[in-house]
């Protein structure tokens, strides 16, 4: 499955991409944005570990983000489970050089119409970690929804902070 808008692809991870993704990975002002499962530093070890479990996935839910044919990053949707299996979770990152040039608003919105459209998810949603301004500017830019905080929930960098939680509902379901 491959996705394209102008400069931006998504396409299936590969277990060839460990060489680009690990330097761009193993940077702390990504990892101080993520769960602890994605750690600092980041070991070759770690992204061949990662990649050998969502590389290639039929259906893709894990994809890398190329902008003019360069790999850059990842992005994923995981579908929820039991009463949440109409639900998916985001999650994404891009190495430094790369940032400030809309490449993950443009695969936000690639990944939220082939989540809605193609795997008929009802709900896309994540939890942004207080302090990272930018992440939540690109869900804003992509129509997403700012629901609420969860207060005092995420245990990052020896501090206690909230999580603001987004979601956006497919366009095609009706809200009540
Ligand atoms: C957050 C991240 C995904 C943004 O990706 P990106 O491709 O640089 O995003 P875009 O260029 O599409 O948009 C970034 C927006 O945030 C804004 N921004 C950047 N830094 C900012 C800051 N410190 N405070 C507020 N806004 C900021 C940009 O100006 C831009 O908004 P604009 O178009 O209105 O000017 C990227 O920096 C990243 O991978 N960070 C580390 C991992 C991470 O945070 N993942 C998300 C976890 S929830």
């Amino acid at each position: 499955m491959e996705l394209q808008s102008g400069n931006v692809k998504l396409r299936p991870l590969h277990l060839s991409d460990a060489g680009r993704m690990v330097p761009l990975a193993n940077n702390e002002k990504i990892s101080r944005n993520l769960r602890d499962g994605f750690p600092h530093p980041y070991t070759m070890a770690d992204g061949e570990d990662f990649l050998s479990r969502f590389a290639d996935q039929d259906p893709t839910y894990f994809f890398a983000i190329e902008y003019k044919g360069e790999y850059t990053g990842n992005i994923s949707l995981v579908p929820g489970q039991d009463v949440y299996r109409c639900s998916a979770e985001i999650g994404y990152f891009i190495g430094e050089p790369f940032w400030n040039k809309g490449i993950v608003t443009e695969a936000v919105t690639l990944i939220c119409e082939y989540g809605f459209k193609q795997l008929g998810i009802a709900r896309i949603h994540t939890g942004i970690f207080e302090y990272n301004t930018a992440s939540m500017r690109v869900l804003e830019k992509c129509g997403f929804t700012k629901e609420c905080v969860f207060r005092k929930s995420v245990t990052k960098l020896g501090k206690l902070w909230g999580e603001v939680r987004y979601s956006k509902i497919n366009p095609a379901i009706e809200e009540v």
